[in-house]
């Protein structure tokens, strides 16, 4: 298993570290302290272009060829990052047409990184010409394992920009989508408010305007967009693969916020790896649910430097960050427990941000391994060494273990696009907030669960949640209605099927071409204020440990006459109508709830639920306790993790084998506040 840090060994020389006659002398030293801490590998280059290209067309790539000598005398293996992220003063100076422009017509000018317009041509020139250098002068170093390319796509808010060559692609894109002009009109509904165009140049890009934008234009403008982040991840990734076949290519992913489709980004990687702030958002329902999504990018075709399978952190905060308005220290055991988060969801490498805090720049006041001063007898140093210490033990028996859930959530970028638009039915119903209901009440019984787009085979779960497609298309709606057909218990909520991938709302009822799959129709939907609700009766077997309240959002159902009605509403001129359904349908059940509730519903759903769908919580602990578990043929491993601040006595029937100690026991074990326990169950000796 790879452990390690981002290192910048350009901050470290000479005068910043080193002396005169050894000005990157600090360099074996860190190397030396990194394999002390247990670190076998290192991501560096991510922000060096001005230094491997310190003028148009002269390279020098020997410095970081030194840097990797370094690492090579402890052991440490390589990442280098493709340095695109922040490209030189001089290009942006030579080229200032490769600057992005924001929606207001505003060029953003160099002086930081990610100051370039992903469509530039003649930035992509020059981005082919560094890669491909950085690829030959270094392709070929023994330590190097894996590719990182550029770093933070999309961030700072450059996801979408308003050059002319932007423009020009735009068009280009619509073309080759809409083929005719006269469908781009009819597809688009351009007649409303007098946007028809003649021909392609006239389509708005969706810059500043004195209202909203046609949904439908700003939907496609998404989708260019991010086809523009996908297509410059699978250039530079064809590069390092032509010239490094051996060699995997990964890039480092936020947790979907990116306004790219990270499934697709994620088709054009060998790996995903992912920036985590786990340490500073301490909520762990919600670290573990982005853990989740960005484990579920890749389901299949993964290819880690070391053959594993999963998803690399190829970033978790050692320390305090710099962009809050008070930056505390990070509470001793936090990182630590974070880190086996993470493991315990399936990544199979993890790397720290970063080394030690920087002397220069900007993030100079970020927590690092090590302190300005470089001292290893500091708290995070020994925290990170002991889980260094720990994975010693562990990785063996980690290797090849994946995480496997049985049930699923859907998301899909288009839809969350699509409610992003600003003439919403109810502007405070927030779909990731409506997602972490559901994910909550499954994560704090400890079931596992997987994301997936409404498109790929969902048949290996026993329940799929979906929760508000708001833009289905017809694709999708005929995975689904398989799914169920085949046996499956789909739930899916308010907010569905309003629009199709056209935006276009259906002539046919809601939810959009789905009406049979749930055996009703939505007659009218009443968006609730968030100071009021109403309030649901249930019939039949649901359990309701509390009142449920019907918050946000409520479907006035017209249920078939085969279709069973779950819940109705407990007030307002809809009193009686139902508001959860279910249906059959093939061989499966398909599940509407009408509304959004409290987290108490969703517990209760999901209690049902499993008597419904046979499914089974990984351990029966004490509800604080998060557990997940990775398995193998038949090897099981589990983590059980602490987030509390005292201690939980946990009762162990059988014995079990604790990988971080060695030991073996029965009976009550006490499980400290922030404590980890990683174990599997022994199995009896033949
Ligand atoms: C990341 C970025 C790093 C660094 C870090 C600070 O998103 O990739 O370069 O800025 O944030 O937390």
């Amino acid at each position: 298993m790879y452990f390690g840090v981002d290192y910048y060994p350009e901050h470290w020389v000479y005068p910043y570290g080193g002396s005169p006659e050894h000005p990157e002398g600090r360099w074996d030293e860190d190397a030396k302290l990194m394999a002390k801490a247990g670190f076998n590998v290192v991501r560096m280059g991510e922000f060096a272009w001005s230094l491997y290209e310190p003028e148009d067309g002269r390279f020098d790539f020997e410095w970081m060829r030194r840097a990797m000598d370094a690492m090579a005398k402890q052991g440490i293996k390589v990442v280098l990052g493709t340095p695109t992220a922040a490209p030189p003063i001089w290009l942006a100076q030579e080229h200032p047409e490769i600057l992005p422009v924001d929606e207001h017509g505003l060029k953003r000018y160099e002086g930081t990184r990610r100051a370039y317009c992903v469509n530039s041509d003649v930035f992509w020139a020059y981005c082919e010409r560094i890669v491909k250098k950085l690829a030959e002068a270094l392709g070929n170093h023994p330590q190097l394992i894996a590719w990182q390319i550029d770093n933070g796509l999309g961030g700072h808010n450059t996801e979408s920009t308003f050059n002319e060559e932007t423009r020009r692609d735009w068009h280009a894109w619509l073309q080759a989508k809409y083929e005719t002009i006269e469908n781009l009109n009819i597809m688009m509904g351009n007649r409303f408010w007098s946007q028809m165009v003649n021909n392609w140049d006239q389509v708005p890009m969706p810059m500043t305007a004195p209202t909203i934008h046609n949904p439908a234009l700003v939907l496609d403008w998404r989708r260019f967009c991010s086809d523009s982040w996908v297509w410059f991840t699978k250039k530079q990734a064809d590069i390092l693969h032509e010239a490094t076949p051996k060699c995997p290519v990964t890039s480092n992913l936020r947790c979907l916020t990116r306004k790219f489709d990270h499934f697709d980004a994620a088709e054009a990687l060998d790996f995903v790896s992912l920036d985590s702030n786990a340490t500073i958002n301490s909520r762990s329902a919600e670290l573990a649910c982005e853990i989740d999504m960005m484990r579920s990018l890749k389901k299949a075709g993964v290819r880690t430097p070391d053959e594993d399978e999963g998803f690399w952190v190829i970033e978790q905060k050692a320390g305090n960050v710099n962009w809050q308005e008070v930056n505390s220290l990070v509470r001793p055991g936090i990182v630590r427990l974070f880190t086996y988060q993470q493991l315990s969801r399936g990544a199979s490498g993890v790397l720290y941000f970063h080394w030690r805090q920087s002397r220069i720049g900007s993030e100079q006041f970020y927590g690092g391994v090590l302190t300005h001063d470089g001292r290893t007898d500091g708290r995070v140093f020994k925290e990170i060494s002991q889980i260094g210490d720990e994975l010693r033990l562990l990785a063996p028996a980690l290797k090849g273990t994946k995480v496997k859930a049985e049930a699923c959530i859907l998301y899909s970028h288009d839809n969350e696009w699509a409610m992003d638009h600003g003439a919403q039915p109810n502007k405070h119903f927030k779909l990731r907030e409506h997602i972490q209901l559901f994910y909550n009440a499954l994560h704090d019984r400890n079931i596992p669960v997987d994301f997936a787009r409404p498109t790929e085979d969902l048949s290996q779960y026993k329940v799929v949640f979906a929760p508000s497609l708001h833009l289905l298309a017809d694709g999708e709606a005929d995975r689904l209605k398989l799914y169920v057909h085949e046996g499956g218990t789909l739930v899916a909520t308010c907010n569905t099927g309003l629009v199709d991938e056209h935006h276009m709302a259906p002539d046919s009822g809601f939810p959009h071409d789905m009406t049979d799959l749930f055996g009703m129709e939505i007659e009218e939907f009443d968006p609730v204020p968030p100071q009021d609700e109403n309030h649901l009766s249930f019939k039949g077997s649901f359990p309701t440990s509390h009142i449920h309240p019907a918050r946000l959002w409520c479907d006035i159902i017209n249920p078939h006459e085969s279709t069973q009605v779950m819940a109705t509403y407990a007030k307002d001129f809809y009193t009686g109508r139902a508001a959860m359904t279910m249906h059959e349908f093939g061989g499966g059940k398909a599940i509407y709830i009408g509304t959004t509730s409290h987290q108490p519903f969703y517990y209760d759903l999901v209690a049902w639920l499993r008597q419904l769908c046979n499914l089974y919580p990984l351990l029966k602990v004490p509800d604080t306790v998060e557990v997940s578990m990775r398995q193998k043929d038949d090897t099981r491993i589990y983590f059980l993790l602490n987030h509390q601040n005292s201690p939980v006595r946990i009762q162990f029937l059988k014995p079990v084998h604790d990988f971080l100690t060695g030991n073996s026991f029965s009976g009550n074990y006490d499980l400290p506040p922030r404590g980890v326990l990683v174990i599997d169950e022994r199995r009896p000796k033949i």
